[in-house]
C-alpha cells in the first residue's frame, strides 16, 4: 500500500471539492484502517501513526478548503460580469440591486409634474369594452377611424355581444374621468386629471414600434377653457420635464373625440440642424390633442354649451426616448440587464 499515493490523492480531492469533509468518509481510509489489524503486533504502530498523519494532514486541509469557500460566498458579485468566475455559473441579479424600471420612474416623474399643475392622477384598465374605447369617444360603429385602433380582442362577449378588447389609447378613461369628477364643476372647479398607463396595438414591431406601450392621457374641463390653455398646458410641461425652454409646434390633425384637433411637435432636443431622431425635420411628433368634443361632453352627462374643455395623449415610451437618447423602444419591454442597469 503505497501511503505517500494515497495521501496526495486526497489532498488533491478536498482542494477540489465543494464539500470536502465528505472526503473524511473516502473508501482509501477504511481500506487504510483494516490493514492495520490485519498486519503483525509489531509492524502496527508505525502503521498506524502513518495513517494518522494522513487524516491530521486531510483535516488541515479541509478546514483551509472551507474557509476558502466561505470567503469565495461573501466575496461581492461583480455585476458587469455575465459570468460567476469561480463557480462558472450564469450570473443572477441579486434582489437587493433590483431597481425601479425605466417607465416606472419616468411615470412618477410625469404625474408628479400634473399633480403640481393642479390634475390628478387615476389609472387605467388592461381590459376595457368597446363603449369606452369608441363610443365614448364619438367614434359610432362602422366609424373608418377605428381602423387607426387595431389592438387585441378577447373571444369572450360583453353584455352588448361585442369582444372585450385590450386598450389601443388611454382615452378610454375619458368617460370615466369626467363622469367621475362632474360634481367638481357644480362648485366651481375644472375637472383636472391626467392617466398614465399601459396600451396595446396590433404593430408590426420596429425601432419606433411596440406592441405595448404607454400613454399619459390628459383632461380638463370647466367654463372658458380654449386651445390657448391647452397649448400654454402642454407646453409648460414639456418644459418641466425636460428642463429646458423648447419650441412647439401645433398642426391641424383630426380625432373623433376632439374638435378641433392638434398634433403637437417638439423642436428635436438632439440637434439644431436635423439629426436621425427627428429623421432630419427637426420636429418630433409627441402628442395627439385638442379641444373635447361636445359628444364625448353630453356623452358624460356634461352640457357643452356651458363648459368646454381639452384633452391629450401623449406616448411616454416617446418622451423617455427622447430624454434619454434612446435609440430603440423595443429595449423597454426586453428585459435586458445592460440596458435596465443604465437607470
Ligand atoms: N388617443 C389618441 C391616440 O392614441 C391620442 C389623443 C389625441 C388623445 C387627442 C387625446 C386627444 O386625448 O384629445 O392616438
Amino acid at each position: 500500500m503505497d501511503i505517500d499515493a494515497i495521501k496526495q490523492g486526497l489532498l488533491q480531492r478536498v482542494n477540489e471539492s465543494e464539500s470536502p469533509r465528505e472526503i473524511l468518509k473516502a473508501p482509501e481510509f477504511r481500506d487504510m484502517y483494516s490493514k492495520i489489524t490485519s498486519l503483525p503486533k509489531e509492524e502496527r504502530g508505525a502503521f498506524g501513526r502513518q495513517v494518522n498523519e494522513v487524516k491530521q494532514a486531510v483535516e488541515q486541509a479541509i478546514e483551509a478548503r472551507e474557509s476558502e469557500l466561505e470567503s469565495v460566498a461573501q466575496a461581492p458579485i461583480d455585476v458587469t460580469a455575465p459570468f460567476d468566475v469561480n463557480t462558472g455559473r450564469p450570473l443572477l441579479l441579486p434582489t437587493d440591486q433590483g431597481s425601479t424600471h425605466p417607465l416606472m420612474q419616468e411615470i412618477e416623474t410625469v404625474s408628479g409634474i400634473f399633480n403640481r399643475m393642479g390634475f390628478v392622477v387615476e389609472e387605467s384598465r388592461e381590459i376595457d369594452d368597446q363603449f369606452h374605447m369608441f363610443e365614448s369617444l364619438n367614434f359610432p360603429k362602422g366609424h373608418p377611424a377605428r381602423d387607426d385602433y387595431d389592438t387585441f380582442m378577447t373571444i369572450q362577449k360583453d353584455k352588448d355581444g361585442e369582444p372585450f378588447i385590450a386598450p389601443a389609447h388611454t382615452s378610454t378613461m375619458q368617460n370615466r374621468v369626467l363622469q367621475k369628477y362632474a360634481a367638481n364643476l357644480e362648485v366651481g372647479e375644472p375637472i383636472a386629471a391626467v392617466v398614465p398607463d399601459r396600451v396595446f396595438r396590433n404593430e408590426d414591431l420596429d425601432a419606433r414600434h411596440e406592441h405595448t406601450f404607454y400613454q399619459v392621457e390628459g383632461v380638463y374641463v370647466n367654463k372658458g377653457v380654449n386651445v390657448g390653455n391647452l397649448v400654454a398646458t402642454l407646453q409648460r410641461f414639456l418644459e418641466e420635464y425636460y428642463g429646458r425652454k423648447l419650441n412647439v409646434r401645433v398642426n391641424p390633425f383630426y380625432f373623433p373625440f376632439t374638435e378641433p384637433s392638434f398634433e403637437f411637435a417638439l423642436e428635436c432636443p438632439f440637434c439644431e440642424d436635423g439629426c436621425s431622431v427627428c429623421s432630419d425635420s427637426k420636429w418630433i411628433e409627441l402628442l395627439g390633442c385638442g379641444m373635447i368634443h361636445p359628444n364625448v361632453l353630453k356623452a358624460a352627462n356634461i352640457d357643452p354649451a356651458v363648459y368646454t374643455g381639452f384633452a391629450f395623449g401623449c406616448g411616454i415610451d416617446r418622451l423617455v426616448m427622447m430624454k434619454y437618447g434612446i435609440e430603440d423602444v423595443r429595449h423597454f419591454e426586453s428585459g435586458k440587464l445592460s440596458f435596465l442597469r443604465q437607470f
